[in-house]
């Protein structure tokens, strides 16, 4: 099992790589060019975050990591790639085709630099593309867990002795864009819930995480998820906000509009966890009343008791009963 991880991480470091001169090589790159000079990402960002293309066509990637692996058969390195979650095989007829195609590579890394996996873009506006979803993520493989992984801690890692903050962002083009604009302590979960591992990975490197989903309905709804997951992970000394941005904006397109200066003030003025504990669930509630104030009262007082004992919690117990 040992020998078929390192076999895995090997195929993956290898198709790194091969995105990479691809994005150098192949006759799409001046489409692929023009497409990231579209979303404002510099030559450096491309280099430092390793980011890549996979160009249109079935077999392009399976054919370079069977000529680069020539040691091993053509079907042991199509059963590997697979199980990499490079490969796809088709149930009804067997035929094995490249997962990502005509899309910008986003390749992941573990906190120890390893590539676990991909995300990757499709070129273009998915209006363009209907057919194909607009993210596509590696699957669930022997070394890649979207629930316990969050694209751009490495990074954040390389750049701070102590990251001050962590603020968990949607998209991997939020991360890249941010660091783009000298914001290195983004990170982003992987199409998946900001779920507790993620939080435990996060408070493992900072005391402080600031959730800044995007300025829509799904993102205020992953807000209130991101809510109620936190709130296990709760020790005394950590802290959560809340940055909500402005409807329809997200932190790549805001970051751009307002720049460093004026996105760092806002992250200044996030909601902090027990206010928006409190506000969230108050939302559509008159609490002038008694029966409003009841009503408040049933339904934080579980979420509060979602918290670890300790003095936090009986601050919000507190909190409550002044409210
Ligand atoms: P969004 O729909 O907000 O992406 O999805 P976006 O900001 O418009 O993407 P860009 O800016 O055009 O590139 C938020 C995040 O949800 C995940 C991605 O991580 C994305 O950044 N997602 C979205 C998927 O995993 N799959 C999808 O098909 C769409
Ligand atoms: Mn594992
Ligand atoms: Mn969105
Ligand atoms: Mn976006
Ligand atoms: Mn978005």
């Amino acid at each position: 099992a040992d020998k078929k991880r390192k076999q895995i991480f090997q195929l993956l470091t290898q198709a790194t790589a091969f995105y990479q001169q691809q994005l150098r090589k192949h006759e799409s790159r001046i489409e692929a060019a023009r497409y990231l000079t579209k979303r404002g990402l510099s030559a450096d960002i491309v280099k430092n975050y390793q980011l890549g293309l996979a160009p249109p066509g079935w077999d392009l990637l399976i054919n370079h990591l069977i000529e680069a692996n020539s040691s091993l058969s053509e079907d042991s390195v199509k059963k590997l790639a697979i199980e990499a979650g490079l490969l796809v095989e088709n149930p009804e007829n067997q035929r094995r085709y490249d997962r990502f195609r005509n899309r910008i590579m986003f390749p992941i890394l573990d906190v120890r630099n390893r590539v676990i996996g991909f995300g990757g873009r499709v070129l273009g506006n998915s209006e363009d593309n209907k057919k194909q979803p607009k993210y596509l993520n590696s699957p669930e493989t022997p070394v890649f867990h979207k629930g316990k992984e969050l694209y751009g801690l490495t990074y954040a890692k390389k750049i701070f002795s102590q990251i001050p903050q962590l603020l968990v962002v949607e998209g991997y083009m939020d991360v890249v864009s941010l660091a783009q604009f000298d914001i290195h302590y983004a990170v982003a979960t992987l199409g998946t819930a900001c779920g507790q591992d993620h939080l435990e990975l996060a408070f493992k490197h900072t005391q402080e995480v600031i959730f800044c989903f995007d300025g829509d309905k799904a993102g205020r709804n992953a807000a209130k998820r991101a809510l109620e997951n936190c709130l296990p992970t709760m020790q005394d000394g950590r802290q959560v906000k809340f940055l909500f941005l402005p409807e329809g904006e997200d932190p790549d397109t805001l970051v751009r509009q307002i720049g460093k200066d004026s996105f760092e003030q806002m992250i200044g003025k996030a909601v902090p966890l027990e206010e928006y504990l409190f506000d969230s669930v108050a939302e559509n509630m008159n609490l002038a009343t008694m029966e409003g104030r009841a009503s408040l009262s049933k339904k934080v007082a579980p979420l509060i008791n979602l918290l670890p004992k300790g003095i936090y919690r009986e601050l919000m117990f507190s909190n409550l009963a002044r409210r």
